[in-house]
């Protein structure tokens, strides 16, 4: 299996997330408006495999350039376009800035150099976004008892990033120190990242998964069969408050009630340093149809209302703890510059 995305060859390969774990399809683009339509409509998704994705956009399209081209009209025109994909995954913005950061600083240089510069920075970013997770993983393994059950929901795990994931890095980790670990997956309605990625990836690390529909977490807490909540994070307010997929806050409040530690993983660049609160965090609002059907069919009357936010978010108090790669920060929340 190759990564969640790659580069080769001046294109972009992504594995289609819409169609696992069903089949296994590779996509190509060669162009910063196919990265930005793949990322609106989830071939890629995560917000780390995001922002990955919006900088070898950003490459794409400077890549594109000709001599004689108006480079600073240029540059707005393809992050404009990036940007308006996803608007929760700080990861996202966070890549365009540092996009633009070298766009700025090596705008002077002739158009060859230019180019290389930028693609360098979004390998960068891909390489490093590897090692972080790497670095969470060792960082978050001790939370995890030998023998626990962790919950966890949505997908934080390789496909969700450039490779080895946030929340599900930290299982792994756990597992490669030789401890039992049984998982369980939330199906993570509407889009089922949960049953179809997180099962998937967990399955094929040899790593045991048993998957549960959303509204069971709360039973399972009660009966003592869940020791711990590993979540990932779309976007990180300075005061801890998080913003994950659609039913973390669920699972936050329910673990609190159980007396369950409920754990974040991410990486540094998830932590939005403009953001007080979470109060202040877009909460992408999805296509209703997302709601209405399952697999292509309806599952209600077609024209029910629906509401179809992407995500919620957890405030900081029911956190024990984030888990970056810089270390794991408790309330009350320093991140630091
Ligand atoms: O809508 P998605 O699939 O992009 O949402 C993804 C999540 O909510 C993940 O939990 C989050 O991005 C962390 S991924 C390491």
């Amino acid at each position: 299996m190759l990564p969640a995305i790659a580069w080769k060859a001046n294109r972009v390969v992504m594995i289609d997330q819409r169609k696992l774990p069903l089949k296994e399809i590779y996509l190509e683009y060669r162009t910063h408006g196919g990265v930005a339509r793949a990322i609106k409509t989830m071939v890629i998704r995560g917000a780390p495999a995001i922002g990955v994705a919006a900088a070898y956009g950003v490459a794409l399209g400077v890549l594109a350039w000709k001599s004689g081209e108006n480079i600073d009209r240029a540059f707005e025109r393809i992050t404009r376009r990036l940007q308006g994909t996803r608007p929760t995954a700080r990861n996202l913005f966070w890549a365009l800035e540092r996009m633009r950061r070298t766009f700025e600083a090596n705008r002077n240089l002739t158009l060859a150099r230019l180019k290389r510069r930028m693609l360098d920075e979004a390998r960068r970013i891909e390489v490093e976004d590897l090692a972080t997770n790497e670095a969470i993983g060792r960082n978050g393994r001790d939370l995890i008892p030998d023998g626990a059950t962790v919950l966890t929901h949505c997908n934080a795990g390789e496909l969700a990033t450039a490779g080895y994931g946030t929340a599900v890095g930290v299982i792994r980790a756990a597992h490669e120190q030789g401890k039992k670990i049984r998982v369980f997956s939330d199906e993570t309605r509407p889009f089922l990242q949960g049953a179809r990625l997180t099962c998937w990836e967990l399955d094929r690390r040899g790593i045991n998964v048993v998957l549960i529909t959303d509204n069971m977490a709360g039973w399972f807490m009660r009966k003592g069969e869940i020791q711990v909540v590993i979540v990932g994070a779309d976007r990180i307010a300075r005061n801890g408050d998080t913003a994950n997929k659609i039913g973390t806050y669920t699972v936050a409040v329910l673990a609190k009630e159980h007396g369950i530690p409920f754990y974040v993983a991410a990486p540094m660049s998830t932590v939005d340093p403009g953001l007080e609160t979470g109060a202040e965090i877009p909460i992408e609002e999805r296509d209703p149809g997302e709601v209405r059907k399952i697999g292509g069919r309806f599952i209600t009357l077609p024209h029910i209302p629906v509401r179809n936010p992407a995500f919620d978010v957890t405030p900081a108090k029911y956190i024990a703890g984030i888990i970056t790669e810089k270390g794991i920060f408790r309330t009350p929340y320093c991140f630091g510059a």
